[in-house]
């Protein structure tokens, strides 16, 4: 998604702001900007399409001394990739940055057409721009203005804003997208995402939907959308979970799946004691939950996120004893679900800040459901909007592709899942529950350990243009999150199927030049699975197998074949199959020469619906 930088204070903000873009740059974007306030008290700007190196060359051009700016990076919703659709928009004395989508913008847009607004871009942000100036030359007044900003747009929209009548201030807006403001001596800052002022200071407040303020180098003045002060007392950031760096690895991508069997070990660490077998309730956010009051369970999420929950319903169902759906989060409120005061609601999310699963989670929230959000990033929105948190604590995850996050939220729901029943009194073998958990780190650093074979069978595929993925029960869906994992990073057109569903259909799409990446761990699904790869040979599929180490029998039917240790637990054995298609995806999109930690097109964190 888009990012906003902006600083205010007495130190020359160009680099401040630029560095402050690249670390939002795991975001997604495809074109930036920066604009400044010179010592004449006017505004200047430079923008480009593609990354930050491009724009880097063009800051010469700017007044060097300058210590009020804002910076962007923009994620594409209304107009192309272009110079001119980039950010900061710039008319009148004022300008502007903007995160978020506006639903209206084509009515306001007709408005100040008709009363002459000249418009040089195609961009919704643009629109707000001229609405503010067209509001701004009736009153002078820009609290006034942004408070009847706000009764004129639709939608979501973070936004910052210089005018040339306050050269010492900047003005922001929070609504829908993030925003978070940073507190410093002689200085200030606001940005998307705390990771890009931290190392500037480490007071923060996190903006709530409908405030907004300004900042001048000694002061931040916040009030509501009906313009009534407000006090907001900054929280202070523990840094360690903000070191950010590749540690040595090609990619954070490739950084993150090395990571899991720690991330794995720590997980377990902190929400069960597996020597007394009990659980962390807090850590775990039930303490926020009356788990009597439980009749059904609804998992909410998107891609990735999704996919680990529809593991989760195949844990929580049998072993919490309630009816659990999952669903697409941008689908979930359209149908009106039937909710009450007796479901709960589990929004999955790494980032906290997806738009359509902080929508569901609203919607559920004000049928009178409970809720308890699955998440990565302390003080998100989702986590501050639901009753608890399970918090993942996988450390930062850079990579747009979802490794380690994926991993962790299979993990925490298998653990939230006998949490669950412990609680409710329900019988859980305790024992073998805590022999798999703890068996789970090494297994998973097994899995990681056979990277240099994956690579290896990666030189066969990496220039096929399809590939199917198929497993069943929990496999089938690790067969759609190892389809999404090669789709989203390498560009080849690849399925995931439920492998009893081959014959239904998608089984005309097998001959000998279709890869077929099959799931057949030794569990009760085994012979079925078996059946389905026959299936497939029998038409000259290619297969290349992740199974159970020293099976030979199925060994014999690939083309290639990963051997993995075998979990006690079919649930937890679905964490250790994904492994090896985490590495296969990366190792193909290596040798494709795609860009892995920011593949084309995609965000780290989807604010927009
Ligand atoms: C997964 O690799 C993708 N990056 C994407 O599907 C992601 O999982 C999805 O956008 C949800 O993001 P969230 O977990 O931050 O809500």
């Amino acid at each position: 998604m888009c990012g906003i930088v902006g600083y205010v204070g007495s130190r020359e903000c160009l680099d401040i702001i630029f560095e402050g873009l690249a670390k939002l740059e795991y975001r997604g974007y495809d074109s930036t900007g920066l604009a400044v306030v010179g010592k004449d008290s006017k505004i200047y700007i430079e923008k480009s399409e593609g990354k930050l190196s491009k724009l880097r060359p063009l800051l010469k051009n700017l007044p060097q001394i300058a210590s009020v700016g804002l910076g962007h990076t923009r994620w594409a919703t209304h107009g192309a990739a272009t110079t001119a659709n980039a950010h900061p928009h710039v008319a009148d004395k004022l300008a502007i940055v903007h995160n978020g989508i506006i639903e209206n913008f084509r009515e306001l847009k007709a408005e100040c057409e008709a009363k002459g607004a000249q418009f040089k871009s195609q961009t919704d942000t643009e629109v707000i721009l001229h609405v503010l100036i067209d509001l701004y030359k009736n009153n002078r007044d820009m609290k006034k203005t942004l408070l009847s900003l706000r009764e004129k747009l639709h939608g979501a929209y973070s936004l910052g804003i210089l005018v040339e009548d306050e050269p010492s201030t900047i003005y922001f807006v929070k609504e829908g997208s993030p925003l978070v403001l940073g507190y410093g001596e002689g200085e200030n800052f606001f940005a998307s995402d705390a990771l890009a002022v931290v190392e500037h200071t480490r007071k923060v407040v996190f903006l709530k939907d409908g405030e907004m303020g300004r900042m001048t180098p000694t002061s931040i003045e916040l009030w509501d959308e009906e313009g009534t002060s407000l006090e907001r007392e900054p929280l202070t950031l523990d840094l360690s979970s903000f070191h950010i760096g590749k540690s040595g690895y090609k990619h954070f991508m490739l950084k993150e799946i090395h990571e899991q069997p720690a991330v794995m070990a720590k997980t377990i660490q902190r929400l069960v004691d597996v020597d007394k077998g009990t659980f962390n309730e807090a850590a775990l956010g039930l303490d926020a939950i009356d788990v009597t009051k439980i009749k059904a369970i609804h998992i909410v999420g998107c891609g990735t996120a999704y996919l680990a929950g529809v593991i989760g319903k195949y844990i929580l169902e049998p072993i919490v004893k309630v009816p659990v759906q999952v669903e697409l989060a941008s689908e979930f409120r359209y149908r009106d679900p039937w909710l009450n005061e007796g479901t709960l609601v589990i929004p999955i999310t790494q980032s906290g800040e997806t738009a359509d699963t902080l929508a569901s989670l609203k919607h559920a929230m004000e049928k009178g459901c409970q809720s308890l959000a699955i998440c990565n990033v302390h003080f998100a929105t989702i986590p501050r909007t639901a009753h608890g948190t399970l918090y993942m604590e996988a450390g930062p995850e850079i990579g747009v592709a979802s490794t380690k996050a994926f991993t962790s939220q299979v993990l925490c729901l298998y653990i939230l899942a006998h949490a669950l029943a412990a609680k409710l009194k329900h019988d859980i073998p305790v024992s073998s529950v805590m022999e798999a958990l703890k068996a789970l780190p090494p297994q998973v650093e097994h899995g990681i350990g056979l990277g240099p074979v994956v690579e290896k069978i990666s030189q066969t595929y990496y220039e096929v243009q399809n590939c199917i993925y198929i497993g069943r029960a929990a496999n089938s869906s690790i067969a759609l999150e190892g389809a999404l994992k090669l789709k989203e990073i390498s560009y080849i057109h690849a399925e995931g199927y439920a492998g009893g569903e081959l014959k239904h259909g998608p089984i005309a799409l097998i001959d000998q030049h279709m890869p077929v990446i099959a799931l057949c761990p030794k569990d009760r699904h085994y012979d079925k699975m078996m059946s389905n790869i026959e299936e497939v040979r029998a038409r000259e599929g290619k297969i290349f197998g992740i199974g159970a180490l020293g099976d030979l029998k199925f060994q014999s039917i690939c083309q290639d074949f990963i051997g993995l240790p075998q979990s006690s637990d079919e649930f937890l054995q679905s964490i250790i199959n994904v492994i090896p298609l985490q590495l296969f995806a990366y190792h193909v999109a290596c040798k494709r020469g795609t860009d892995v930690d920011q593949p084309r097109n995609l965000a780290k964190s989807v604010t927009v619906e």
